[in-house]
């Protein structure tokens, strides 16, 4: 990320973050706004209550589809792992969508919610680096450290700063000060990048674990998006019913959820499940795994 402090606006996690953005984007000539067709629904929400039209990109197994390019002023994008299939953005994606911004003066908003945690491969760097001044990064703490902390940062091109700064200043004042000055602590201490470092090695531990289980108990399913992040794709035989097995798993104790929640155009893939492998307590990790395995399992 190339961010300077001059171009950050702490909030309270991406969910405020993009309600600023959405206060000021009208204002700036945004009408249309293109999103992912699989994603957390709560985000176009906001944007459609701010009047903001979202236009659906495809996704793939590179990411989300430009090419087309999307008949919008503004993108909502998770390059680094696209919420919830897990792909990675390509380089060449990458290059069209700052090419695309550069060229028609739109702006992307870069939903890097769960970046720090890669397993199988090099770091990608953020998208905001090639048009740091067409790109909003958006960071949380809701990953690495709780979600319930409400600690989030948008790193903006120069001209959205003071706008999104008096958004934010008429919305609540500010982030909690002390909140960020213990997380500002945790992170010249080092000792959030050591956290950062153990939980992706345990992260990493439990998704070889779910593998493992799927492998031995359910080897018809396959899993995908496990590349990096905190949850995984299971993709069930053609038929399955993804509500029977969200029912079955909810029975025995375990929550987990079907790809049609995050369809936002209608639920085009075959039947699917979306677990996040991160929230059970580890004493409960085996019993949760076999009852996954098991809810997959019944006919
Ligand atoms: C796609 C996506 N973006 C962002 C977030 C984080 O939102 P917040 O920072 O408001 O907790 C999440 C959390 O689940 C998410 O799934």
């Amino acid at each position: 990320v190339r961010a300077s402090p001059d171009r950050i606006v702490v909030c309270t996690g991406f969910t405020q973050g993009l309600a600023l953005l959405c206060q000021v984007l009208p204002g700036t000539g945004v009408t249309r706004i293109a999103v992912e067709e699989y994603g957390q629904p709560g985000p176009v929400r906001t944007l459609a209550a701010a009047g903001l039209a979202p236009a659906m990109l495809s996704v793939d197994d590179r990411g989300a589809v430009l090419d087309p390019a999307p008949d919008a002023e503004a993108m909502l994008l998770t390059p680094a792992h696209q919420f919830p299939l897990g792909a990675v953005l390509s380089p060449q994606r990458r290059a069209d969508a700052a090419r695309w911004a550069a060229g028609t003066g739109g702006l992307i908003i870069e939903d890097d919610y769960d970046g720090e945690f890669r397993y199988d491969r090099q770091p990608v760097g953020a998208l905001q680096a090639l048009a740091p001044d067409h790109v909003v990064y958006a960071g949380t703490a809701s990953k690495t450290l709780a979600p319930g902390l409400r600690l989030g940062w948008l790193v903006l091109p120069a001209r959205l700063v003071g706008a999104v700064a008096e958004a934010k200043a008429m919305a609540d004042g500010q982030t909690s000060s002390l909140e960020q000055l213990t997380l500002a602590e945790f992170i010249t201490s080092g000792a959030y990048d050591r956290h950062v470092r153990r939980q992706r090695l345990d992260y990493r531990r439990r998704r070889d674990r779910l593998i493992g289980a799927l492998a031995r108990h359910v080897p018809d399913v396959r899993l995908t998006g496990i590349a990096a992040g905190l949850h995984a794709v299971v993709e069930l035989p053609a038929g399955r019913s993804e509500r029977q097995v969200v029912a079955r798993a909810a029975a025995r104790g375990v929550a987990i959820e079907g790809l049609g929640d995050y369809a936002l155009r209608g639920h085009t893939r075959g039947p699917a499940l979306v677990i996040g492998y991160a929230s059970p307590p580890s004493h409960a990790y085996t019993t949760a795994l076999a009852r996954l395995t098991a809810a997959i399992q019944d006919q």
